[in-house]
């Protein structure tokens, strides 16, 4: 019988492109979604290219803090380990509304596990993320490289991956990947998934697209005085359906393994690329001019930010093969097919 995954926040960005990869690799799939910050129109889109294996996916509209809801879940369908999203991920947000990312991220993950515990599902895979190595002193960062949260919303992946590394402490059955994503960008080649950013965008591809489609006059780029090539910050962008395959990866290590523990890799290219590179990547696939404004750094920004790949090279057999231009080719497609996202011109702002 096919393995069955409960997917957290799979209806979200990068929810909606590993749900899909993980249909396609043969899985059967339950996403649970709040839909916070995303639209069930993902989840239906998904089912759609997933074609025969579109079946093998169902949803429920639940958040992860009500209990019984979860619990009613588990004990109705059997799952053979769980991959979590769900989360609240605006940095800025984070610092103006600190108690709303603790009761979401903390609370939320509390509240999933304990349910794993009493339904004996004992197999996660969680979204970290680079933010953890907070400004690195030493580029590409390694999994041992110095962890430090610049923010609410980063210390919530940190006291989470704690929290994870204690659970297995306690006990021995736990098998957890804790995966620290780099710059998820771009879409689904077929352009009907994507990133829909509820309001303002906060990371630079989504601000680049609303740009690129007439919703937004200018991008503000963030400091040019950085020790770089051009001054402009860089970082390790990687296609978001690089990312997904990524899970599919862990969750192999973690059925093969039966005695992992709790191991963190890295999912990045291992590759640097400037705000200003991204831009100029963009425009020569779109044709379209991004006209830029250079603003002061951005608070809490680091300057350099990219990934050693080896370890998850090596334990995970997994490696990014996509480069900046399909990223920004399947990025474009995706915004000129839905100028709008999953919504429509009323429905964002
Ligand atoms: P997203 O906002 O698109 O997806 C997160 C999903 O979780 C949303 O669909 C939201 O509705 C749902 N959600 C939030 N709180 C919930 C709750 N309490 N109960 C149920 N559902 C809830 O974000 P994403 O970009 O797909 O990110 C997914 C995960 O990866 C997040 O944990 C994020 O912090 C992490 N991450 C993202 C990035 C990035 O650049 N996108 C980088 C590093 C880590
Ligand atoms: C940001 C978060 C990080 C989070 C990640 C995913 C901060 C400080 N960091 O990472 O914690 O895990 O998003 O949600 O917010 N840029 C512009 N103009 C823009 C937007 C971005 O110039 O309008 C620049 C930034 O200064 C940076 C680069 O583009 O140099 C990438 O920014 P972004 O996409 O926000 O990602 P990170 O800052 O790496």
């Amino acid at each position: 019988m096919a393995r069955r995954i409960l997917v957290t926040g799979g209806a979200g960005y990068i929810g909606s492109h590993t749900v899909l990869q993980l249909l396609l690799a043969g899985f059967g799939v339950v996403v649970v979604d709040n839909l916070d910050n995303s639209s069930e129109v993902a989840v239906e889109r998904v089912t759609a290219i997933a074609g025969k294996y579109g079946k093998n996916l169902t949803f429920h509209r639940i958040d992860l803090r009500d209990k019984d809801a979860l619990d009613k879940l588990f004990a109705s369908t059997k799952f053979d380990a769980v991959v979590h999203f769900a989360g609240l991920k605006a940095v800025g947000e984070s610092v103006q509304k600190p108690l709303l990312y603790y009761n979401n991220n903390i609370i939320g993950t509390i509240a999933l596990l304990e349910a794993m515990v009493r339904h004996g599902c004992k197999k996660l895979v969680f979204s970290s993320s680079a933010t953890v190595y907070g400004w690195p002193k030493k580029v590409p960062c390694t999994e041992e490289s110095p962890l430090c949260a610049m923010n609410p919303y980063g210390r919530t992946k940190l006291m989470i991956e704690d929290i994870c590394r204690d659970i297995h402490r306690a006990d021995k059955d736990w098998n957890i990947i804790l995966l620290r994503y780099f710059n998820p960008i771009g879409a689904h080649p077929s352009g009907n998934i994507g990133e829909d950013p509820r309001g303002f965008p906060n990371n630079l591809m989504p601000f680049v697209q609303q740009v690129a489609v007439g919703r937004r006059p200018t991008l503000t780029v963030f400091g040019n005085d950085y020790s770089t090539k051009d001054g402009t910050g860089v970082r390790d962008y990687i296609h978001v359906v690089d990312l997904a395959d990524g899970h599919i990866a862990a969750l192999q290590k973690l059925f093969k393994a039966s005695n992992l523990g709790c191991e963190v890799y890295n999912l990045g290219t291992g590759k640097g690329t400037s705000v200003l590179e991204m831009v100029a990547a963009f425009e020569k696939t779109s044709g379209k001019k991004i006209p830029v404004v250079k603003a002061g750094r951005r608070h809490g920004d680091a300057e350099i930010l990219y990934a050693s790949t080896r370890k998850a090279e090596k334990e995970l057999k997994w490696k990014a093969k996509y480069g900046i231009e399909e990223m920004c080719r399947d990025q474009w497609n995706w915004a000129k097919k839905n100028p709008w996202g999953y919504g429509s011109p009323d429905s964002t702002s």
